[in-house]
Protein backbone atom coordinates (compact mmCIF):
# COMPACT_ATOMS: atom_id res chain seq x y z
CA UNK A 1 0.00 0.00 0.00
CA UNK A 2 2.98 2.40 0.79
CA UNK A 3 4.24 1.64 -2.33
CA UNK A 4 1.45 2.52 -4.24
CA UNK A 5 0.99 5.82 -6.41
CA UNK A 6 -1.59 8.25 -5.83
CA UNK A 7 -3.28 10.54 -7.95
CA UNK A 8 -5.91 13.21 -7.09
CA UNK A 9 -8.42 14.89 -9.37
CA UNK A 10 -10.20 18.23 -9.27
CA UNK A 11 -13.08 18.83 -10.61
CA UNK A 12 -14.06 23.13 -10.08
CA UNK A 13 -17.62 22.81 -11.90
CA UNK A 14 -20.29 25.47 -11.21
CA UNK A 15 -22.33 23.56 -9.49
CA UNK A 16 -20.20 21.48 -7.25
CA UNK A 17 -16.59 20.77 -6.72
CA UNK A 18 -15.77 17.07 -6.77
CA UNK A 19 -12.18 15.57 -5.53
CA UNK A 20 -11.29 12.25 -6.34
CA UNK A 21 -7.96 10.38 -5.18
CA UNK A 22 -6.67 7.05 -6.54
CA UNK A 23 -4.09 4.67 -5.76
CA UNK A 24 -2.28 2.62 -8.81
CA UNK A 25 -0.54 -0.18 -7.68
CA UNK A 26 2.69 -1.31 -8.80
CA UNK A 27 0.77 -3.80 -10.97
CA UNK A 28 -1.12 -1.16 -12.29
CA UNK A 29 -4.15 -2.10 -10.06
CA UNK A 30 -6.34 1.46 -9.93
CA UNK A 31 -8.02 2.16 -6.94
CA UNK A 32 -10.42 4.96 -5.70
CA UNK A 33 -9.21 5.63 -2.51
CA UNK A 34 -10.91 9.09 -1.75
CA UNK A 35 -14.32 10.84 -3.13
CA UNK A 36 -15.30 14.20 -1.66
CA UNK A 37 -18.33 16.63 -3.65
CA UNK A 38 -19.04 19.92 -2.18
CA UNK A 39 -21.23 22.68 -3.41
CA UNK A 40 -19.63 25.36 -6.00
CA UNK A 41 -20.19 28.80 -4.61
CA UNK A 42 -17.82 31.29 -7.13
CA UNK A 43 -18.41 30.22 -10.56
CA UNK A 44 -20.37 31.01 -13.17
CA UNK A 45 -20.52 29.55 -16.38
CA UNK A 46 -16.90 27.90 -15.85
CA UNK A 47 -15.27 31.12 -14.64
CA UNK A 48 -13.93 31.69 -11.17
CA UNK A 49 -15.62 35.09 -10.35
CA UNK A 50 -15.07 35.04 -6.48
CA UNK A 51 -11.81 33.49 -5.33
CA UNK A 52 -12.08 33.35 -1.74
CA UNK A 53 -15.81 31.43 -1.70
CA UNK A 54 -13.97 29.12 -4.95
CA UNK A 55 -11.02 28.53 -2.54
CA UNK A 56 -13.30 27.23 0.18
CA UNK A 57 -15.35 24.89 -1.67
CA UNK A 58 -11.87 23.29 -2.82
CA UNK A 59 -11.11 22.82 0.69
CA UNK A 60 -14.45 21.63 1.91
CA UNK A 61 -14.39 18.61 -0.97
CA UNK A 62 -10.63 18.14 -0.39
CA UNK A 63 -11.12 17.85 3.32
CA UNK A 64 -14.11 15.13 1.99
CA UNK A 65 -11.94 13.23 0.16
CA UNK A 66 -8.44 13.01 1.82
CA UNK A 67 -9.82 12.70 5.58
CA UNK A 68 -8.84 9.18 6.20
CA UNK A 69 -5.45 9.20 4.37
CA UNK A 70 -2.22 9.94 6.50
CA UNK A 71 -0.30 9.79 3.56
CA UNK A 72 1.33 13.24 1.68
CA UNK A 73 -1.40 14.21 -1.09
CA UNK A 74 -0.17 14.16 -4.71
CA UNK A 75 -0.38 17.63 -7.15
CA UNK A 76 -3.66 17.44 -8.82
CA UNK A 77 -4.85 17.29 -12.18
CA UNK A 78 -7.73 20.03 -12.63
CA UNK A 79 -9.60 20.42 -15.09
CA UNK A 80 -10.21 23.55 -17.50
CA UNK A 81 -13.48 24.89 -19.28
CA UNK A 82 -14.88 28.18 -20.42
CA UNK A 83 -15.42 30.16 -23.42
CA UNK A 84 -12.39 31.65 -23.39
CA UNK A 85 -10.94 28.36 -24.36
CA UNK A 86 -10.19 28.73 -28.60
CA UNK A 87 -9.14 26.04 -31.17
CA UNK A 88 -6.26 26.73 -33.39
CA UNK A 89 -5.18 23.82 -36.05
CA UNK A 90 -1.29 24.16 -36.69
CA UNK A 91 1.42 22.06 -38.84
CA UNK A 92 5.20 22.10 -39.17
CA UNK A 93 7.22 20.55 -40.98
CA UNK A 94 10.97 18.71 -40.64
CA UNK A 95 13.54 17.87 -43.25
CA UNK A 96 15.04 14.48 -42.20
CA UNK A 97 18.45 15.61 -43.90
CA UNK A 98 20.02 12.07 -43.83
CA UNK A 99 18.54 10.88 -46.78
CA UNK A 100 16.50 8.24 -46.89
CA UNK A 101 16.35 7.33 -43.55
CA UNK A 102 13.96 6.12 -41.42
CA UNK A 103 11.79 8.31 -39.09
CA UNK A 104 12.91 7.86 -35.09
CA UNK A 105 10.80 9.15 -32.17
CA UNK A 106 12.58 11.64 -31.77
CA UNK A 107 12.21 13.52 -34.98
CA UNK A 108 8.57 13.24 -34.43
CA UNK A 109 8.63 14.73 -30.94
CA UNK A 110 10.55 17.65 -32.82
CA UNK A 111 8.05 18.19 -35.25
CA UNK A 112 5.45 18.30 -32.64
CA UNK A 113 7.54 20.54 -30.79
CA UNK A 114 7.73 22.84 -33.52
CA UNK A 115 3.76 22.35 -34.19
CA UNK A 116 3.26 24.50 -30.90
CA UNK A 117 1.81 27.91 -32.08
CA UNK A 118 2.95 31.15 -30.48
CA UNK A 119 0.27 32.43 -27.50
CA UNK A 120 0.03 35.60 -26.82
CA UNK A 121 0.99 37.04 -23.47
CA UNK A 122 -2.04 37.06 -22.36
CA UNK A 123 -3.00 33.10 -23.44
CA UNK A 124 -1.87 29.96 -22.54
CA UNK A 125 -1.49 26.76 -24.19
CA UNK A 126 -3.01 23.66 -22.53
CA UNK A 127 -2.36 20.87 -25.48
CA UNK A 128 -1.49 20.26 -28.62
CA UNK A 129 -2.88 17.53 -30.55
CA UNK A 130 -1.33 15.80 -33.23
CA UNK A 131 -3.92 14.82 -35.87
CA UNK A 132 -1.61 13.02 -38.57
CA UNK A 133 1.18 13.09 -40.03
CA UNK A 134 2.26 13.60 -44.47
CA UNK A 135 5.99 11.76 -44.83
CA UNK A 136 6.70 13.39 -48.28
CA UNK A 137 3.68 12.20 -50.70
CA UNK A 138 2.34 9.70 -48.17
CA UNK A 139 -0.50 11.34 -46.41
CA UNK A 140 -2.83 10.89 -43.18
CA UNK A 141 -0.25 8.67 -41.27
CA UNK A 142 -1.12 7.85 -37.87
CA UNK A 143 2.30 7.63 -36.82
CA UNK A 144 5.14 8.25 -38.96
CA UNK A 145 7.98 6.25 -36.43
CA UNK A 146 9.65 3.51 -38.75
CA UNK A 147 8.62 5.16 -42.04
CA UNK A 148 11.33 6.15 -44.37
CA UNK A 149 11.32 9.62 -46.16
CA UNK A 150 12.88 12.72 -46.61
CA UNK A 151 10.18 14.92 -44.66
CA UNK A 152 8.04 14.63 -42.04
CA UNK A 153 4.77 17.19 -41.47
CA UNK A 154 2.75 16.72 -38.43
CA UNK A 155 -1.40 18.30 -38.44
CA UNK A 156 -2.08 19.52 -35.18
CA UNK A 157 -4.98 20.99 -33.25
CA UNK A 158 -3.98 22.90 -30.59
CA UNK A 159 -5.80 24.20 -27.61
CA UNK A 160 -5.69 27.53 -26.24
CA UNK A 161 -7.07 28.95 -22.69
CA UNK A 162 -6.86 32.88 -21.37
CA UNK A 163 -4.22 32.38 -18.95
CA UNK A 164 -5.91 35.02 -16.34
CA UNK A 165 -9.17 32.67 -16.25
CA UNK A 166 -6.98 29.69 -15.98
CA UNK A 167 -4.43 31.11 -13.31
CA UNK A 168 -8.05 31.95 -11.70
CA UNK A 169 -8.28 27.86 -11.22
CA UNK A 170 -5.00 27.00 -10.45
CA UNK A 171 -5.37 29.77 -7.22
CA UNK A 172 -8.84 28.25 -6.08
CA UNK A 173 -6.93 24.99 -5.54
CA UNK A 174 -3.50 26.26 -4.59
CA UNK A 175 -5.82 28.04 -1.36
CA UNK A 176 -6.40 24.66 -0.16
CA UNK A 177 -2.74 24.03 0.11
CA UNK A 178 -2.56 21.70 -3.35
CA UNK A 179 0.11 22.33 -5.80
CA UNK A 180 -1.52 21.43 -9.28
CA UNK A 181 0.34 19.34 -11.60
CA UNK A 182 -0.94 19.60 -14.70
CA UNK A 183 -4.52 20.72 -16.25
CA UNK A 184 -6.78 18.99 -18.83
CA UNK A 185 -9.66 20.67 -20.78
CA UNK A 186 -12.86 19.44 -19.83
CA UNK A 187 -14.33 17.22 -22.91
CA UNK A 188 -10.88 15.71 -23.08
CA UNK A 189 -11.57 14.18 -19.64
CA UNK A 190 -14.76 13.53 -20.00
CA UNK A 191 -13.59 11.63 -22.91
CA UNK A 192 -11.48 9.27 -21.08
CA UNK A 193 -14.19 8.14 -18.99
CA UNK A 194 -16.94 7.47 -21.25
CA UNK A 195 -15.95 7.26 -24.80
CA UNK A 196 -15.05 3.73 -26.06
CA UNK A 197 -11.84 3.53 -28.39
CA UNK A 198 -14.26 2.39 -31.43
CA UNK A 199 -16.08 5.30 -31.30
CA UNK A 200 -13.27 7.92 -31.57
CA UNK A 201 -12.30 6.01 -34.27
CA UNK A 202 -15.53 5.95 -36.07
CA UNK A 203 -15.99 9.47 -35.21
CA UNK A 204 -18.37 10.38 -32.46
CA UNK A 205 -19.59 14.14 -31.11
CA UNK A 206 -19.11 14.15 -27.15
CA UNK A 207 -21.25 16.64 -25.53
CA UNK A 208 -20.96 17.27 -21.66
CA UNK A 209 -23.54 19.53 -20.16
CA UNK A 210 -22.35 20.83 -17.19
CA UNK A 211 -23.84 23.55 -14.94
CA UNK A 212 -22.58 27.44 -16.53
CA UNK A 213 -21.35 25.27 -20.00
CA UNK A 214 -21.96 23.01 -22.49
CA UNK A 215 -18.93 21.79 -24.03
CA UNK A 216 -18.53 19.85 -27.61
CA UNK A 217 -15.58 17.80 -28.54
CA UNK A 218 -15.69 16.24 -31.75
CA UNK A 219 -13.46 12.78 -32.45
CA UNK A 220 -12.29 11.37 -35.46
CA UNK A 221 -9.74 8.87 -36.53
CA UNK A 222 -9.10 8.10 -32.63
CA UNK A 223 -8.24 11.55 -31.61
CA UNK A 224 -9.74 15.13 -30.98
CA UNK A 225 -10.18 17.31 -33.57
CA UNK A 226 -12.64 20.09 -32.63
CA UNK A 227 -14.03 21.80 -29.68
CA UNK A 228 -15.79 24.41 -28.25
CA UNK A 229 -17.85 25.52 -25.41
CA UNK A 230 -21.50 27.11 -25.83
CA UNK A 231 -22.14 29.00 -22.58
CA UNK A 232 -25.58 26.90 -21.61
CA UNK A 233 -25.78 24.61 -19.02
CA UNK A 234 -28.54 23.22 -16.03
CA UNK A 235 -28.04 26.64 -14.66
CA UNK A 236 -29.82 28.45 -17.63
CA UNK A 237 -32.71 25.82 -17.00
CA UNK A 238 -32.81 26.72 -13.97
CA UNK A 239 -33.27 30.31 -14.29
CA UNK A 240 -35.81 30.30 -17.23
CA UNK A 241 -38.27 28.79 -14.53
CA UNK A 242 -37.17 31.60 -11.94
CA UNK A 243 -38.12 34.10 -14.75
CA UNK A 244 -41.49 32.49 -16.24
CA UNK A 245 -42.84 31.44 -12.04
CA UNK A 246 -41.07 34.23 -10.12
CA UNK A 247 -39.51 32.42 -7.62
CA UNK A 248 -36.54 31.86 -6.15
CA UNK A 249 -33.39 29.90 -7.45
CA UNK A 250 -33.12 27.21 -5.48
CA UNK A 251 -37.16 26.37 -5.55
CA UNK A 252 -37.20 26.46 -9.21
CA UNK A 253 -33.72 24.06 -8.95
CA UNK A 254 -35.92 21.73 -6.83
CA UNK A 255 -38.70 21.91 -9.01
CA UNK A 256 -36.84 20.70 -11.62
CA UNK A 257 -35.04 17.76 -10.02
CA UNK A 258 -38.78 16.60 -8.90
CA UNK A 259 -40.70 17.06 -12.24
CA UNK A 260 -38.74 17.93 -14.96
CA UNK A 261 -39.20 16.59 -18.48
CA UNK A 262 -37.66 17.13 -21.62
CA UNK A 263 -41.24 16.13 -23.58
CA UNK A 264 -43.93 17.69 -21.48
CA UNK A 265 -46.78 15.70 -23.79
CA UNK A 266 -45.11 12.98 -21.41
CA UNK A 267 -46.59 14.69 -18.52
CA UNK A 268 -49.93 14.06 -16.72
CA UNK A 269 -51.99 17.56 -17.51
CA UNK A 270 -53.42 17.41 -13.83
CA UNK A 271 -50.06 16.47 -12.11
CA UNK A 272 -48.57 19.62 -10.05
CA UNK A 273 -45.04 19.93 -8.90
CA UNK A 274 -45.04 21.24 -5.09
CA UNK A 275 -41.79 22.91 -3.46
CA UNK A 276 -41.56 22.97 0.05
CA UNK A 277 -39.89 26.84 0.74
CA UNK A 278 -37.57 26.95 4.04
CA UNK A 279 -40.15 28.96 6.07
CA UNK A 280 -43.71 27.71 7.31
CA UNK A 281 -45.61 28.94 4.37
CA UNK A 282 -47.35 27.52 1.56
CA UNK A 283 -45.57 25.34 -0.77
CA UNK A 284 -44.90 26.14 -4.13
CA UNK A 285 -47.32 25.04 -6.91
CA UNK A 286 -46.47 24.94 -10.46
CA UNK A 287 -48.16 22.78 -12.86
CA UNK A 288 -45.65 20.02 -13.98
CA UNK A 289 -46.93 20.43 -17.55
CA UNK A 290 -46.09 23.91 -17.77
CA UNK A 291 -43.04 23.63 -16.39
CA UNK A 292 -41.56 20.43 -18.61
CA UNK A 293 -43.16 23.73 -20.97
CA UNK A 294 -40.07 26.13 -20.24
CA UNK A 295 -37.80 23.35 -19.59
CA UNK A 296 -38.52 21.79 -23.60
CA UNK A 297 -37.53 25.01 -24.85
CA UNK A 298 -34.60 25.65 -23.16
CA UNK A 299 -33.42 21.84 -24.43
CA UNK A 300 -34.73 22.41 -28.29
CA UNK A 301 -32.33 26.09 -28.38
CA UNK A 302 -29.78 23.80 -26.80
CA UNK A 303 -30.12 20.87 -29.19
CA UNK A 304 -29.93 23.45 -32.01
CA UNK A 305 -27.22 25.05 -30.88
CA UNK A 306 -25.36 21.82 -30.46
CA UNK A 307 -26.12 20.92 -33.90
CA UNK A 308 -25.08 24.14 -34.92
CA UNK A 309 -21.26 23.86 -33.38
CA UNK A 310 -21.29 20.82 -35.29
CA UNK A 311 -22.11 22.31 -38.58
CA UNK A 312 -19.65 25.00 -38.06
CA UNK A 313 -16.96 22.49 -37.28
CA UNK A 314 -17.57 20.96 -40.98
CA UNK A 315 -19.27 18.44 -40.64
CA UNK A 316 -22.11 18.11 -42.85
CA UNK A 317 -23.88 15.16 -41.38
CA UNK A 318 -23.25 13.41 -38.12
CA UNK A 319 -20.12 11.06 -37.14
CA UNK A 320 -20.80 7.24 -37.69
CA UNK A 321 -20.93 6.71 -33.40
CA UNK A 322 -22.94 9.70 -33.19
CA UNK A 323 -23.49 12.03 -29.92
CA UNK A 324 -22.70 10.36 -26.36
CA UNK A 325 -24.07 12.97 -24.17
CA UNK A 326 -22.95 13.57 -20.36
CA UNK A 327 -22.82 15.88 -17.37
CA UNK A 328 -25.39 16.50 -14.70
CA UNK A 329 -28.06 18.43 -16.93
CA UNK A 330 -28.28 15.52 -19.09
CA UNK A 331 -29.92 13.36 -16.59
CA UNK A 332 -33.29 15.40 -17.19
CA UNK A 333 -35.81 12.71 -18.03
CA UNK A 334 -36.59 12.63 -21.78
CA UNK A 335 -33.61 14.26 -22.93
CA UNK A 336 -32.52 11.36 -25.41
CA UNK A 337 -36.17 11.53 -26.94
CA UNK A 338 -36.17 14.82 -27.61
CA UNK A 339 -32.42 15.22 -28.93
CA UNK A 340 -33.46 12.85 -31.41
CA UNK A 341 -36.19 14.43 -32.51
CA UNK A 342 -33.22 17.06 -33.56
CA UNK A 343 -30.03 15.14 -34.25
CA UNK A 344 -30.05 12.29 -36.73
CA UNK A 345 -27.96 9.07 -35.74
CA UNK A 346 -27.24 6.58 -32.79
CA UNK A 347 -26.71 8.70 -29.40
CA UNK A 348 -26.58 7.72 -25.77
CA UNK A 349 -26.20 8.98 -22.27
CA UNK A 350 -22.91 8.29 -20.65
CA UNK A 351 -21.87 7.72 -17.23
CA UNK A 352 -18.49 6.74 -15.71
CA UNK A 353 -18.72 3.24 -14.86
CA UNK A 354 -16.63 0.20 -13.91
CA UNK A 355 -13.59 2.09 -12.02
CA UNK A 356 -13.01 0.11 -8.43
CA UNK A 357 -13.62 1.83 -5.41
CA UNK A 358 -16.09 4.47 -6.78
CA UNK A 359 -18.92 4.92 -4.91
CA UNK A 360 -22.44 3.98 -6.41
CA UNK A 361 -23.86 7.47 -6.89
CA UNK A 362 -20.65 8.77 -8.56
CA UNK A 363 -21.26 6.84 -11.33
CA UNK A 364 -23.44 9.28 -12.96
CA UNK A 365 -23.52 11.06 -15.73
CA UNK A 366 -22.75 14.21 -13.40
CA UNK A 367 -19.13 12.68 -12.76
CA UNK A 368 -17.93 11.67 -16.11
CA UNK A 369 -15.81 14.85 -16.00
CA UNK A 370 -14.20 14.39 -12.97
CA UNK A 371 -13.40 10.48 -13.24
CA UNK A 372 -12.58 11.86 -16.57
CA UNK A 373 -9.74 14.07 -15.14
CA UNK A 374 -8.65 10.82 -13.00
CA UNK A 375 -8.04 8.85 -15.88
CA UNK A 376 -5.93 11.76 -17.56
CA UNK A 377 -3.60 12.45 -14.36
CA UNK A 378 -3.23 8.57 -14.69
CA UNK A 379 -2.21 8.14 -18.55
CA UNK A 380 -0.93 11.61 -19.19
CA UNK A 381 2.21 11.75 -16.59
CA UNK A 382 3.55 14.65 -16.61
CA UNK A 383 6.93 15.17 -14.65
CA UNK A 384 6.61 18.94 -14.29
CA UNK A 385 7.39 21.47 -11.58
CA UNK A 386 3.95 22.80 -10.29
CA UNK A 387 1.91 24.60 -12.59
CA UNK A 388 0.80 27.22 -10.16
CA UNK A 389 4.40 28.00 -9.03
CA UNK A 390 5.94 27.74 -12.48
CA UNK A 391 3.48 30.27 -13.66
CA UNK A 392 3.77 32.68 -10.86
CA UNK A 393 7.86 32.45 -10.78
CA UNK A 394 7.70 33.35 -14.12
CA UNK A 395 5.29 36.94 -13.48
CA UNK A 396 7.74 37.61 -10.71
CA UNK A 397 10.57 37.46 -12.73
CA UNK A 398 8.76 39.57 -15.18
CA UNK A 399 7.65 42.03 -11.67
CA UNK A 400 11.35 42.52 -10.81
CA UNK A 401 12.34 43.47 -14.43
CA UNK A 402 10.09 45.68 -14.86
CA UNK A 403 10.83 46.97 -11.27
CA UNK A 404 14.56 46.98 -12.33
CA UNK A 405 13.25 49.44 -15.48
CA UNK A 406 11.14 51.92 -13.27
CA UNK A 407 13.90 52.47 -10.69
CA UNK A 408 16.41 53.16 -13.13
CA UNK A 409 13.76 55.50 -14.95
CA UNK A 410 13.41 57.51 -12.21
CA UNK A 411 16.80 57.20 -10.66
CA UNK A 412 16.73 55.23 -7.74
CA UNK A 413 18.22 51.91 -6.77
CA UNK A 414 16.61 48.48 -6.84
N1 LIG B 1 -32.18 14.94 -12.91
C1 LIG B 1 -31.79 16.10 -13.39
N2 LIG B 1 -32.58 16.78 -14.26
C2 LIG B 1 -32.21 17.96 -14.77
N3 LIG B 1 -31.05 18.57 -14.49
C3 LIG B 1 -30.21 17.95 -13.64
C4 LIG B 1 -30.53 16.69 -13.06
N4 LIG B 1 -29.50 16.33 -12.26
C5 LIG B 1 -28.59 17.32 -12.35
N5 LIG B 1 -29.02 18.30 -13.16
C6 LIG B 1 -28.34 19.57 -13.47
O1 LIG B 1 -27.00 19.37 -13.79
C7 LIG B 1 -26.26 20.58 -13.53
C8 LIG B 1 -24.94 20.22 -12.90
O2 LIG B 1 -24.19 19.44 -13.79
P1 LIG B 1 -22.64 19.16 -13.54
O3 LIG B 1 -22.44 18.65 -12.17
O4 LIG B 1 -22.17 18.35 -14.67
O5 LIG B 1 -22.07 20.65 -13.65
P2 LIG B 1 -20.69 21.28 -13.19
O6 LIG B 1 -19.60 20.34 -13.50
O7 LIG B 1 -20.79 21.76 -11.78
O8 LIG B 1 -20.63 22.58 -14.10
P3 LIG B 1 -19.69 22.98 -15.34
O9 LIG B 1 -19.02 21.76 -15.83
O10 LIG B 1 -20.62 23.59 -16.34
O11 LIG B 1 -18.76 24.02 -14.78
C9 LIG B 1 -27.13 21.41 -12.59
O12 LIG B 1 -27.58 22.55 -13.27
C10 LIG B 1 -28.29 20.47 -12.26
O13 LIG B 1 -29.51 21.17 -12.10
MG1 LIG C 1 -18.38 19.96 -15.13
Amino acid sequence: MMNDKLYMAIDVGTTKVCTLIARVSSNAELEVVGTGVAPSRGMKKGLVVDLGAMQESVRDSLKMASWDLDRELPKACVGVTGTHIISEHSSSSLNNGHGDQTISLKEKEQVIRQSHPKVAHDQELLHVIPQSYHVDDLQGIRNPVGLSGKKLVVESHAIIGEAASMDNVVRAVEGADISVGSMVLEPLASAEAVLTGDEKEMGVVLVDIGGGTTDIAIFSDGVMCNTSVLPVGGFQFTNDLVIAYGIPYHIAEDAKLQGGHALPDEVDAEEWVEVEGYDEGMPYRIRRRELCGTLSDRASELLRLILLKVREAGLDAMPPAGVVFTGGASNLPGWLELAGEFIPGPMRIAAPTGLLGLPEDLQSPTYSTSVGILLWGIRHPVEQESYGRQRRNESFKKGRHWLRWLSKFIGTKD
